[in-house]
């Protein structure tokens, strides 16, 4: 086919539920790459009608052919529409329009991690019965072309486990309060006026944004429906500088990780603040930035790192997944690459694990008066739970009611054995306060 044949070719329509930054970065990124996309995709794309909330309200030159409506269902039944991005967020309207837009015979394109997560197995159930497509790419890690990765380029492996920084706004919090000693507060406000943050902040910082994308890549890994409400979440708002302090002066950072892990009894998915070995790539990954680490059979280790958030990046892995759909509009549903990685009859159902059940090392954190016999206590407790202790380290600055920080970094252990142990030692006379615990992963 040449570029003269394109040119002639009926291009591919598509419309877009909800204009915000990713859908005008889209079709920048459509206008500015037009040639490369179409003899890429073997048609152009077009976007030819978008649903917004506010019609007199100005937008970039690229979007000034586009016909605006206020009401997302023009979009949906459109019979000229062969795509339907949809970018309006959130899961319950969203969910709706993509239902409808699927019986009505249309590919679906979403960034919306919360709607795969949370709806995924319904919305991908009614696409195969109609023989369309969604794609996700946007969905988990901005422009990082993760699912496809994992999807397609590891498909000749048994995945052991994956671990992500996976939250742009998490990681540009934990850099700059470790680079510059800023507070938290500060650094989120930043995040916002950035345009990282989620519409709600708390879902950065507490975990949730995360355990969606963390939901979606552990399903695609392992080949099990996506379970959002089996994902363990701690978010980073308890993070203290000193911790941050801490951990660097033992050779480690804390990064907010989303880990996935298939044990013999089962899958581990959690999301936490985690103690990762400086040295580790992962480890400098810093700022706004994302990367997932994946640990496979056949390959071993493979990083893939890069923005995870903005118009561009976004758009980037959107315009791929247009350009994925357009590619697959001739081919027999039967034989596209299947949502989930794995054939739907082939999806299964693999014993989600509590966290209690999870295997990982400490660092912990507790206040103790300087007084002889106060580690001994300490170092019973941890034996009568089976924990082995890897350093100890006592901090001279003594607190106003005598105590010092007291820091420990034990071995693997299990999450129940290492919560009987800190149940004792915040009963022992000599520890004052709670004990302050984060995970620590050697990724190794
Ligand atoms: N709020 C998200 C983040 C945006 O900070 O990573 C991309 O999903």
């Amino acid at each position: 086919m040449s570029v003269d044949t394109l040119t002639i070719s009926k291009p591919v329509l598509v419309g877009i539920l909800g204009l915000g930054t990713v859908g005008g970065g889209t079709a920048e990124v459509l206008q500015k790459n037009s040639v490369e996309i179409a003899r890429r995709a073997g048609r152009s794309i077009e976007i030819v009608a978008a649903s917004v909330r506010d019609i007199n309200k100005k937008r970039p030159a690229v979007l000034d052919n586009v016909k605006l409506t206020l009401d997302s269902n023009e979009i949906v039944d459109d019979p000229n529409i062969d795509i339907v991005l949809e970018l309006i967020g959130g899961t319950e309207l969203a969910k709706d329009l993509v239902l409808r837009a699927i019986e009505n015979g249309k590919h679906i394109v979403t960034a919306n991690k919360a709607l795969i997560a949370l709806h995924g197995n319904e919305i991908f159930a009614a696409a195969q019965r109609k023989g369309v497509t969604v794609a996700f790419e946007a969905a988990v890690a901005g422009g990082i072309p993760i699912i496809k990765a994992i999807r397609e380029g590891l498909a000749g492996n048994q995945i052991e486990w994956l671990a992500g920084i996976i939250n742009g706004t998490g990681n540009f919090i934990l850099t700059e309060m470790r680079d510059k000693g800023r507070d938290f507060e500060d650094v989120l406000k930043e995040a916002q006026q950035l345009g990282y943050a989620e519409a709600d902040p708390t879902f950065d910082v507490e975990g949730i944004d995360a355990a969606h994308k963390l939901t979606i890549l552990a399903s695609i890994a392992f080949g099990v429906p996506l379970q959002f409400e089996k994902v363990y979440t701690e978010g980073i708002s308890n993070i203290t500088s000193e911790d941050v302090e801490y951990a660097s002066e033992l050779g480690y950072r804390i990064k907010h990780l989303g880990i996935a892990r298939r044990v013999d009894s089962g899958l581990e998915m959690r999301v936490h603040p985690t103690l990762i070995p400086h040295r580790r790539l992962i480890a400098n990954v810093d700022g706004v930035m994302n990367a997932v680490l994946v640990r496979a059979d056949a390959v071993g280790s493979t990083l893939y790192y890069g923005p995870g958030a903005g118009a561009q990046p976004t758009a980037s892995a959107v315009v791929a997944d247009l350009v994925d759909v357009v590619r697959a509009l001739t081919t027999d549903p039967g034989n596209r690459v299947p949502h989930l990685a794995f054939q739907p009859d082939a999806i299964q159902d693999i014993e989600m694990l509590s966290i209690n059940e999870a295997e990982t090392a400490f660092y912990l954190r507790m206040q103790v008066r300087d007084q002889a016999g106060v580690l001994a206590d300490i170092t019973r407790l941890f034996a009568d739970q089976n924990i082995s202790i890897e350093a100890i380290v006592q901090k001279e600055q003594k607190d106003d009611q005598g105590c010092v920080p007291l820091v420990i970094l034990t071995h693997n252990v299990l999450e129940s054995n290492m919560i009987a142990a800190i149940e004792k030692i915040e009963n022992l006379s000599s520890v004052t306060g709670k004990v302050i615990r984060i995970r620590l992963e050697t990724l190794g």
